[in-house]
């Protein structure tokens, strides 16, 4: 047709103009809701499908934590807007816009279809394949000393592998606190060696997420909160065995002077499995207040992947998971209340007040081991800091940042701020 040409022109004429626009593919190469496009730089693109001949692009890695989009599910919140789901902790960014009602905003790309041609306005090259991703799922390499190695009964590093090996979250939870108690009274003396299972156990019946669906949305409704309440306690079993995981998998380390760590820092990460249990129970108890129960909804299941990658690492483990996941969870406290608390439910505001209290000492632990042994192996927090998520998480850090949680518990903005994409 006419408009057709006039677009392809249009199109074209923009190709020369800035080079920006590129052609990824035929229409018909994206059947499914969502694809995603590798991009040069790292930073890859979801390609959403809204229509026959629509489609959308933004951001592929989550802004809240990173979570994969491409695996979300799409809603239609009913008056003609699409929000795309991230699998992960059901954050919502509209297709059109990049915005979310949680405040975060994520990078939105001009799509245009030419005669069955599709075009994204991005300088980076994309392709359909990771071929330019390197190789990070390789096999691990294997410590055959821990291996060997049969804990006996009365460590913490056994307990930490019995609770990591234990599926049902409520018995989790019990032993969790159990062995809490006994470390701190002193029944429990040894932090000992163990070697824990590569993942955790989980309850068989939990259904995992089937991505790529479209529903009909819910809008602010209750229904919508024991989803996100309900993917927080997800997220929450999942940090309980976090912090066993730590205790266990480095209970042997020794820093480069072979001094090993300090009993502090066991005691610190029994503290935080101690916190996180409570965290579940308190959402799993609202959950089900909210007449609900945990296992009623899918769940993701990709939340080890930074424990996988970081296995090897005790300053990447730090790193990773206290300085930015846990500091992302500051980030998005503020709005995540706020949703509880315009629809009245003062209950799962209380809950997630105690959470957030708990969550500011968890990044404090975290950055203030990673300071101590930095400065134990002699070198330069910060830059071992940046280097180390570069090299470990998957794009850039995105704002808003909750620079008062943050500083509370530490983290100041030299920290961070380097890591955000310099605005082009
Ligand atoms: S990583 Fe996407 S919502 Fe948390
Ligand atoms: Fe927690
Ligand atoms: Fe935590």
């Amino acid at each position: 047709t006419h408009m057709e040409q006039q677009e392809l022109v249009a199109a074209l004429r923009r190709v020369v103009a800035d080079g920006g626009w590129q052609r990824v593919g035929r229409t018909a190469d994206f059947q499914s809701t969502c694809t995603k496009l590798f991009s040069e730089d790292g930073q890859h693109l979801v390609l959403i499908r809204t229509g026959e001949d629509s489609f959308r692009a933004m951001d592929s890695s989550c802004p809240h934590e990173g979570g994969p989009l491409e695996l979300g599910d799409i809603e239609d919140l009913g008056d003609g807007r699409l929000v795309l789901l991230c699998p992960w902790h059901h954050f919502d960014f509209c297709v059109q816009t990049g915005s979310s009602s949680t405040g975060l905003q994520n990078q939105v790309y001009e799509v245009r279809v030419v005669q069955g041609d599709v075009y994204v306005n991005t300088p980076n090259q994309l392709s359909l394949s990771p071929d330019a991703e390197p190789d990070t799922a390789g096999p691990g390499e294997s410590s055959p000393d821990v291996a060997e190695i049969c804990p006996s009964e009365d460590t913490l590093s056994f307990w930490a592998t019995k609770i990591l090996r234990t599926p049902d979250p409520t018995e989790k939870v019990r032993l969790t606190l159990e062995v809490q108690d006994k470390w701190r009274s002193g029944q429990i003396k040894e932090v000992g060696r163990a070697a824990p299972p590569a993942q955790p156990s989980r309850r068989d019946d939990l259904t995992v997420l089937q991505p790529g669906r479209i529903k009909r949305g819910k809008g602010g409704t209750q229904a919508s909160r024991v989803a996100l309440l309900h993917s927080l306690a997800n997220i929450e079993q999942w940090a309980i065995d976090l912090s066993w995981d730590v205790i266990a998998r480095f209970s042997g380390f020794s820093l480069s002077s072979g001094e090993p760590l300090p009993r502090q820092f066991f005691s610190d990460f029994v503290k935080v499995a101690g916190d996180e249990a409570k965290h579940y129970d308190l959402l799993e108890r609202r959950i089900t207040e909210l007449g609900s129960f945990f296992g009623a909804l899918p769940v993701h299941n990709g939340l080890w992947q930074s424990a996988t990658d970081t296995s090897h690492d005790l300053l990447a483990r730090l790193a990773i998971v206290h300085m930015v996941h846990e500091a992302r969870g500051l980030d998005v406290h503020p709005q995540t209340l706020s949703r509880f608390a315009a629809q009245g439910d003062r209950d799962s505001v209380e809950v997630l007040e105690i959470i957030y209290r708990d969550e500011i000492t968890h990044v404090a632990a975290g950055l203030r081991w990673f300071t101590h042994i930095c400065s134990q192996e002699g070198r330069d927090c910060l830059s071992t800091f940046h280097e180390l998520v570069k090299q470990h998480f998957k794009g850039y850090l995105k704002p808003p940042f909750n620079t008062e949680g943050r500083r509370t518990a530490g983290m100041t903005e030299e920290w961070y701020v380097p890591l955000v994409k310099p605005s082009s």
